[in-house]
């Protein structure tokens, strides 16, 4: 069973943009700009993300926590009371779901920031945490285009989370290094096998979901724009593992696409279809 044309088109075109992604972490690694300075300031970085990161059509765009909370106490009154009126019991489940699982990606990073942290540098205070100009840049990039595009605008956010998983599966990668890097293996490893799963059954729910040629032509344009954006967002995050240079050769498509589990995506969509 193959994915629909318009769907394999999307994933064409986002494979180099994920290379490009998993490029900026897998160089950073081994890179003359890491440090522990740097090591903390992208925990701290990706502890904001997971912590109060916005943009990915939550309620009010309140952030990933406060965002499905604040949906979940709205809608108390009205679980499962019918007739359009109503909020359905698993749309609340999938709301506690969603703060359950990127409340423990928040864990999985400040429990690593805690344990690698010198004795100058104070706990992790998420309340103190800050977002920088390019994940700025991409935040606002979603907001308007959820708030433009509707139901369209939230898929393409949606599609492009995490960019195929790429910081939890270079960061798995880090494993056998030991020290440090097998604290950072083991939360990235946790995280991509809790969330690579739910990504792709995202990815294959596009699948049977009613668009039109040209709706899949708008989300092509969104997904690439975040997609580019995310590329800044990560370089940035880890202190400029990539030139501008680099960055530019692989907005123009100079590397080898990220390899799409086809395999997996087509297993999943069979036992839906
Ligand atoms: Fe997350």
């Amino acid at each position: 069973m193959a994915l629909n044309a318009n769907l394999e088109r999307l994933i064409a075109l986002s494979a180099p943009l994920w290379a490009g992604e998993a490029e900026v972490v897998r160089t950073y690694w081994d890179s003359p700009v890491r440090n522990l300075d740097a090591d903390l300031l992208w925990l701290r970085r990706q502890c904001f993300k997971e912590f109060n990161g916005k943009g990915l059509g939550e309620h009010r765009d309140l952030g990933i926590f406060l965002g499905p909370l604040t949906e979940i106490m709205e809608s108390f009154a009205r679980i499962d009371r019918g007739e359009g009126r109503g909020v359905d019991r698993h749309h609340v489940l999938g709301l506690i779901e969603t703060i359950h699982d990127e409340f423990t990606h928040y864990c999985l990073f400040a429990d690593v920031y805690d344990a690698i942290r010198d004795a100058d540098t104070p706990p992790l205070d998420p309340h103190k945490l800050e977002i920088w100009d390019d994940d700025n840049t991409l935040t606002q990039m979603r907001i308007r285009q959820n708030h433009t595009h509707g139901a369209i605008g939230v898929r393409a956010s949606r599609f492009t989370e995490g960019g195929y998983c790429t910081l939890f599966r270079e960061g798995a990668r880090l494993k056998g290094r030991g020290g440090q890097d097998e604290l950072i293996a083991h939360a990235c490893q946790e995280i991509y096998d809790d969330e690579f799963g739910h990504m792709l059954s995202g990815i294959v729910g596009l699948d049977t979901a009613p668009m039109s040629d040209a709706d899949y032509a708008l989300m092509g344009e969104l997904v690439v724009d975040q997609l580019r954006a995310r590329i800044r967002m990560r370089n940035s995050e880890f202190s400029y593992p990539l030139s501008e240079k680099r960055v530019a050769a692989i907005y123009r498509g100079d590397i080898d696409p990220e390899p799409f589990d086809y395999a997996r995506a087509e297993a999943m969509l069979a036992a839906h279809g």
